[in-house]
């Protein structure tokens, strides 16, 4: 077997890496084309939102540097657990879900996001669980630090305005008032925030495939993708 940077090339071939602005559907479409595929389905977004959320119920300082680096080697004790077809998070015997969408997490995480230590951090778990192969990972470093050896890297895009409609369906779908004009706000200073914490890198990794998805619907994506996966593995 080749091993490739610790995995066999075997194991890369079946990792699918989709990254991609905020609010552009990168999580449902990960979601059905992990599920097509009966690979594992890792939202990294959630990994740095759950760090975020026990920073702030232990009262860290999320802006200072120093503070967070400690927090994350004497607090973080993370576990995983695979629950149909999607990776858990559990921390401290709790599986978290609802409390990382908050909006307070949302708005908090890219600062957390921003430090060195942090990232290299996830990037290394993100790393060991896509390494066992079928995976489906979706973020903002995938292609470019995570998984670059992936078999199939992708990059979702949509202008603002589509994105911030999408968020806004998902938001009312899940039963919450919101308005668009102030939803379209907060994607908007995401970006800026996100842009100005150095998170989305700004080089594309070489053979990721980028595509403009606004005017398609997220089914039509997941089966572009799902087209593109089947082609690569046929030798196309
Ligand atoms: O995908 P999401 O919106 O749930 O991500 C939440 C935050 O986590 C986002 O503001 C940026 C950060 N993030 C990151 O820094 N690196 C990733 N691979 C994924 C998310």
């Amino acid at each position: 077997m080749i091993r490739d940077g610790g995995w066999a090339k075997e194991e890369w071939s079946s990792v699918v890496a989709i990254d991609g602005p905020a609010g552009v559907g990168k999580s449902t479409v990960a979601r059905l084309v992990a599920k097509e595929l009966k690979f594992l389905f890792i939202n990294t977004g959630d990994m740095y939102r759950a760090l975020t959320w026990k920073a702030l119920r232990e009262g860290v300082d999320i802006r200072k540097q120093r503070d967070v680096a400690e927090f994350l080697h004497l607090k973080m004790n993370w576990e995983f657990q695979a629950q149909d077809g999607h990776l858990k998070i559990r921390l401290d015997g709790k599986e978290l879900g609802r409390e990382l969408r908050s909006e307070r997490v949302s708005k908090l995480t890219p600062t957390a996001a921003q430090w060195p230590q942090v990232r290299s951090l996830l990037r290394r778990l993100q790393r060991n669980l896509a390494g066992e192969g079928r995976a489906v990972l979706e973020g903002r470093d995938i292609t470019t630090h995570v998984t670059p050896k992936a078999g199939l890297k992708v990059f979702l895009d949509a202008k603002l305005e589509e994105r911030a409609k999408r968020r806004y369906r998902q938001l009312i779908e899940d039963g919450k008032r919101v308005k668009f004009d102030s939803v379209q706000e907060n994607v908007r200073l995401r970006d800026w925030r996100e842009k100005k914490n150095k998170i989305m890198p700004n080089r594309r990794s070489p053979g990721t495939i980028v595509m403009d998805t606004t005017h398609l619907n997220l089914h039509e994506v997941a089966a572009k993708i799902l087209e593109l996966y089947h082609e690569k593995a046929r030798g196309g």
